[in-house]
């Protein structure tokens, strides 16, 4: 089989972290006999900069011809004087999304045996271990409802935004989200805010009806302020985290930071055809970019979701993985993941991308 990738590294750590993708990309190639072919696109800030638009028609049509996109990140203080839609972030990550109809999101985040002190939980928790996924709606909710915008002046001016969901947009990412859960523990929490919204009664009520479908796993209900909380006092107490689009993206950085750090959150946005975006769900991080010290794990692990979900290639993908918890296991960090007197044993962000690499050549 011959695939065909998109590559968007994008801005700030997007390119330095890519790098590391792709090098990791290349040995599963050789090992496991595929052939992809990549096709690079500017997205975002760059794409401002050498074309004058966040997402150029090009890109656009690079990503349509392609199985599936890899996606670094965009952003960063050098566009935030943009109107907001010419922005990276709203002017061509959030129509990627709705342009291919990317309504599913899953961001899996574990803590790796071994990895308990790199989380910042409190031990006794930490020791128990958690392994959660969320699974997020991407393409609806109060990030594209419309009425949207600002009106009027002075004192008077206001500015709204719209939350607004569907029986449908609602009821295909809760089947997803019983789907996967019957892989996992059998447990889907779903995440509202059903004591408040009238968003979030209709996602009760349609999660409910989904859920009459799936009497083998078994659902709870939670209000998001409550869920932040017990993620910190039980994260082994959840299963599947089933979350709107503003609740996943708010937990899904909890998530991240309860493994260690943002550098190690994957992300998979998909339509139900098998093509994909594959990103990780952090960042363009102005604060360390062009530094060499971000963590490309998160870009390293959305390839291998995108071998898994769009090129369906789950041996080539579970090779990464297993390359990826070799070296967090052999304390082989970057420096956000060390404490102060620890961080002169960092390793730089090529460094990691080149032990993984040869750990997935020596066969692991
Ligand atoms: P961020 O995720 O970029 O950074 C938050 C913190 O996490 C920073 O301290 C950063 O150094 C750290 N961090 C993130 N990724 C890391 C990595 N791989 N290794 C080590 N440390 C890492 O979030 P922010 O600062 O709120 O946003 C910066 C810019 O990125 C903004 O323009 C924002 O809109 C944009 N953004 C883009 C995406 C995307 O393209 N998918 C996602 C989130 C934020
Ligand atoms: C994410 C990001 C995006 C989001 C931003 C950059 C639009 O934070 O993928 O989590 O809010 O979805
Ligand atoms: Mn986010």
């Amino acid at each position: 089989m011959s695939y065909q990738i998109a590559v968007l590294a994008g801005d700030g750590i997007g390119p330095e972290v890519m790098t590391e993708a792709r090098k990791v990309l290349k040995e599963v190639e050789q090992r496991f006999g595929l052939s992809i072919e990549y096709s690079e696109y500017d997205v975002g800030g760059i794409a401002i900069d050498n074309h004058g638009s966040p997402l150029p028609e090009h890109t656009i049509k690079g990503c349509e011809a392609a199985d599936a996109i890899l996606f670094g990140s965009v952003g960063g203080p050098k566009w935030e004087h943009l109107a907001p839609d010419s922005q990276p972030e709203r002017g061509a990550l959030l129509p990627l999304r709705a342009h291919f109809e990317l309504f599913c999101n899953l961001r899996p985040a574990k803590l790796h045996q071994g990895l308990e002190h790199m989380s910042p939980l409190r031990s006794d928790i930490s020791a128990r271990g958690f392994d959660v996924l969320c699974v997020r709606e991407l393409t609806g909710g109060i990030y594209f409802g419309k009425p949207k915008g600002r009106q009027g002046e002075g004192e008077s001016e206001e500015a709204f935004d719209t939350m607004r969901y569907s029986r449908k947009e609602i009821r295909r990412i809760a089947q997803i989200a019983f789907e996967a859960a019957r892989g996992r523990k059998q447990k889907v929490t779903s995440v509202d805010k059903a004591n408040v919204l009238a968003c979030s009664v209709l996602w009760r009520q349609v999660v409910e009806e989904v859920a009459v479908n799936y009497p083998d796993v078994t659902l709870e209900h939670i209000y998001i302020d409550n869920a932040t909380m017990q993620l910190l006092r039980r994260p082994n107490e959840f299963d599947v985290m089933l979350c709107s689009n503003l609740f996943g993206d708010i937990l899904s950085d909890e998530i991240a930071m309860l493994t260690g750090s943002m550098g190690l959150l994957s992300s998979a946005s998909m339509n139900g055809t098998g093509f994909g975006l594959y990103e990780p769900a952090g960042g363009s991080a102005p604060d360390i970019a062009g530094q060499g010290v971000a963590n490309p794990v998160a870009q390293i692990l959305s390839a291998a979701l995108m071998l898994r979900h769009s090129l369906k290639q789950e041996e080539a993908a579970s090779a990464i993985e297993r390359g990826v918890a070799k070296a967090l296991e052999a304390g082989y960090l970057t420096a956000e993941l060390l404490s102060a007197d620890e961080r002169s044993q960092a390793k730089s962000t090529t460094q990691m991308g080149d032990y993984i690499a040869a750990a997935i050549r020596e066969g692991v």
